[in-house]
């Protein structure tokens, strides 16, 4: 939506990059696309609804190869993998706080690179993003600063600061083992049960875990896990658009694993589902 109201103001085109046989970004696909008109790639590294995540790698690569700006959403994968800039190869890189990172609900964070910094418009202007001269020239604050707005919740963002120092006390590299861990097992167990059919993708894949229940509203199914404290969300057909429309995807029922989920966890997340739907 953000890319189509950018596009109405500026009039730019949109164009969808296929995927490969497995649902995730088809690299080569991608690679065919480029010529002179593509100013922009962007990519979301896992998308809401299918437990893939896509190559971000390989796009990073093609992007530097033509030497095109490549924004990566790692607003899912941002505290359940490692993410290292340089070897992703993205110019810019947004994230929520309030995923898998665990942070406080509100809050974000952005990466771009020093070389594009100056070039990119700064969209509030404030006491912090810049500064006004005698002659009421308005000059834009250099680094970071120029994003970062004067009036902001504090408390928050150090929460946010404190909830990825904690991530990096336990390493990505083990949170993202521990989790692959959980999900292949959760995928196995819910593989199990009848009437529950695994909607994820891709081969290589995160800790989100989705499923159409059959003959049942998620939205019922949701209500009634809570009742039981399990916490799963409904992932709507619009919030992953294209990949909706092509599989034609009702209400998803999503259930994400942390490393601080335990096996029984799972056992007894399953069991529940599996008594609800009978
Ligand atoms: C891939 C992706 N990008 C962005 C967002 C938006 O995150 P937020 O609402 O915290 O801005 C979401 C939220 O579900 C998402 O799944």
């Amino acid at each position: 939506m953000a890319l189509l109201q950018l596009s109405a103001r500026h009039g730019f085109t949109i164009d969808a990059v296929e995927c490969d046989e497995n649902g995730a970004l088809s690299p080569d696909a991608l690679a065919s696309m480029i010529d002179g008109n593509v100013k922009l790639i962007t990519l979301t590294h896992a998308p809401a609804n299918s437990g893939l995540m896509n190559p971000a790698i390989d796009v990073g690569a093609i992007a530097k190869a033509h030497g095109i700006p490549f924004i990566l959403d790692v607003a899912q994968t941002a505290g359940q993998v490692p993410l290292d800039v340089e070897a992703l190869g993205c110019q810019m890189l947004v994230a929520t706080g309030r995923k898998f990172l665990r942070g406080p609900r509100g809050t974000a964070f952005a990466y771009i690179a020093p070389s594009l910094l100056d070039q990119l418009e700064v969209p509030t202007i404030s006491n912090t993003t810049a500064t006004l001269s005698p002659d009421s020239e308005i000059l834009v604050s250099g680094g970071a600063a120029r994003f970062e707005i004067w009036e902001t919740n504090i408390a928050a963002r150090h929460a946010l600061g404190r909830a990825m120092d904690y991530a990096m006390e336990w390493g990505l590299d083990n949170i993202r083992a521990r989790i692959d861990h959980l999900a292949s097992q959760l995928r196995t167990k819910l593989g199990g049960i009848k009437g529950i059919e695994l909607t994820d993708q891709g081969i290589e894949r995160c800790g989100i875990v989705c499923m159409k229940v059959r003959n049942k509203d998620p939205y019922d199914v949701l209500t009634r896990l809570r009742a039981e404290n399990i916490n799963t969300a409904v992932i709507r057909p619009e919030q992953t658009f294209l990949d909706s429309q092509k599989r034609s995807l009702p209400p998803l029922l999503r259930a994400s694993v942390h490393y601080y989920n335990t096996e029984s966890e799972l056992d007894v997340f399953c069991e529940t589902l599996e008594r609800m739907i009978r």
